[in-house]
């Protein structure tokens, strides 16, 4: 039988690999992340490899402007890019946030299909050449770098991308990026939408060709491997794939489908894989978007044999049944069951091998908190250990804190919450009757915390096996058109509730408001 677990190359291309989690993956309902959480994943992908951040929408909020100037600033490697639509305005800001990275990179984007210049621009097609020109001609005076992007180009006339493409790059563009934005080409229509721009556009030797897939028909991931066959040499991704509506193609699976077979695939890309699992609970954790079980790469089962059959083969060979190793995407199989009894040099050597890296300030928080819960629960697993440790990054900077919090339920209602939160530094206590506990828990935050905002979602699962375990709920609240979702994680349901509504209602208070203005076209 062929291992396919050592397969090489005859000779690989480099391709690189531009993370838009924080712009395309952020801007999808539910995904909205805090300026800390924005800036441990950045961290995390610059350490792990990934060439080009794109760390957000400078133009749409201060936070957001925010957000992409202070990466900026921290990004060690990584190009820092920042999105501007083709408006003047947008490119002066994005321009302005990226100037504080080493290396800054402006994104800019117009639509060139006949439906969207028709219904959403109201432009001709000579209209938005002269707009190419000009934006990004203007964004080539503030930075170096210039991507520019044909939105909705797998619906565009060839003949007009070609020119469209041809005026980018004469007027600056040194990325040229072809997205696929309403996810509907095939691989095969892909490729050869490259093949032909390569060798119609007379200077497209003058730029580097790009993929950005989006997943409504489930071929994001094939449609980029295939754009790469057809001359692209960037490959635009998010961590767990999330992004508008059904998401963009996963940077996982990218990364794993060229290494795994790079025998048909000869590319290769700078990223660390054994980084992979730690980033995809990083930004589940700070989406609060959950990994589905059976997903690729990255979900708990991924590695998991559970038939008979393929036990008996793994037992046996691993490659009976693994074509990649678990290792090499970073699960490890600790044996460390955490305990009451474990000291702190074994909880810092387990957080090491988890993938964590605390302040000392940090690293005593979830010390005591891992004490606790270790006074309450006889095993403490990785997953917990996960859920606190998330948690306590989370909420570092809550400006609403729970003290503490009675509650009396059972079959004689009503059912009465006491709570006591922490506002700023001012403690204030209430105590709520409610239709059931969950009501009335939340019905006394909200006394305490007066607001408008609507609970979307509200959503309970045990961290791990056992009645002992941890419940996790999840809690999505809406205003007006901001949508937080948080997670909050205790062996009391009840607690872990109110963690979550406070959670979520932090985040809704850190935010400023946004636009959701990515998709609109320019004016
Ligand atoms: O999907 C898309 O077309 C985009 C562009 C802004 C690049 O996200
Ligand atoms: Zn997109």
């Amino acid at each position: 039988m062929t291992d396919t677990t050592a397969r090489t190359p005859a000779a690989s291309e480099r391709v690189l690999i531009f993370d838009t989690t924080l712009r395309d993956g952020e801007q999808c309902p539910g995904a909205t992340m805090t300026l800390e959480e924005k800036l441990a994943v950045a961290e995390m992908l610059d350490a792990m490899g990934v060439d080009i951040i794109e760390a957000g929408f400078p133009i749409a909020s201060n936070g957001d402007f925010e957000a992409v100037a202070e990466i900026a600033r921290r990004a060690k490697s990584a190009v820092i890019a920042g999105l501007a639509r083709a408006i003047p305005a947008d490119i002066a800001r994005a321009g302005e946030a990226v100037k504080f990275a080493r290396r800054g990179r402006i994104h800019t984007f117009v639509s060139t299909s006949p439906i969207h210049l028709a219904h959403q621009m109201r432009k001709t097609e000579d209209e938005v050449l002269e707009i190419i020109l000009k934006t990004v001609a203007q964004a080539r005076d503030l930075v170096e770098d210039v991507e520019w992007s044909a939105m909705d180009a797998t619906r565009t006339p060839i003949d007009y991308l070609c020119r469209c493409v041809e005026a980018a790059i004469r007027v600056g563009a040194t990325t040229i990026n072809l997205p696929d934005t309403v996810g509907y080409a095939t691989p095969e229509e892909y490729r050869a939408m490259f093949r032909a721009v390569r060798e119609r556009v007379p200077n497209s030797d003058k730029a580097v060709f790009s993929v950005h897939c989006h997943n409504d028909l489930g071929l994001a991931v094939a449609n980029s491997l295939a754009g790469i066959e057809g001359g692209a040499r960037q490959i635009e991704c998010t961590i767990n794939g999330i992004g508008e509506r059904a998401g963009n193609a996963a940077l996982e699976e990218i990364v794993m489908a060229i290494k795994t077979r790079a025998d048909v695939l000869p590319y290769a890309t700078g990223i660390d894989t054994t980084q992979l699992v730690r980033a995809s609970k990083l930004v589940a954790g700070a989406t609060h978007f959950p990994v589905q079980y059976n997903k690729a790469i990255v979900g708990r089962n991924a590695f998991a044999h559970e038939s008979g059959i393929h036990q008996d083969g793994m037992l046996k060979n691993q490659t009976t049944y693994e074509i990649m190793t678990p290792e090499s995407v970073g699960v490890h199989k600790t044996s460390l069951v955490m305990g009451k009894h474990s000291g702190r040099a074994a909880f810092r050597s387990k957080l090491d091998d988890m993938g964590y890296q605390l302040s000392d300030n940090q690293f005593q928080d979830a010390f005591e908190r891992f004490k606790a819960l270790a006074d309450r629960k006889k095993h403490v697993y990785d997953e917990d250990i996960e859920a606190l440790v998330d948690e306590n990054l989370a909420t570092a900077h809550d400006r609403i804190k729970l003290v503490s919090l009675t509650v009396m339920a059972g079959t004689r209602g009503p059912q009465r919450a006491t709570m006591k939160l922490d506002i700023e530094g001012r403690v204030v206590t209430e105590e709520t009757d409610g239709n059931g506990p969950v009501d009335a828990v939340f019905k006394a935050i909200h006394a305490l915390v007066p607001h408008e905002a609507a609970l979307e979602l509200y959503d309970v699962h045990a961290v791990t096996e056992g009645t002992d375990a941890q419940a996790e709920v999840s809690v999505r609240l809406r205003q007006d058109d901001r949508i937080v979702t948080a997670r909050g994680a205790d062996p009391d349901t009840l607690v872990a509730s109110a963690k979550a509504y406070l959670a979520a209602l932090n985040k809704l208070m850190a935010g400023a408001s946004r636009l959701h203005a990515q998709h609109a076209a320019a004016e």
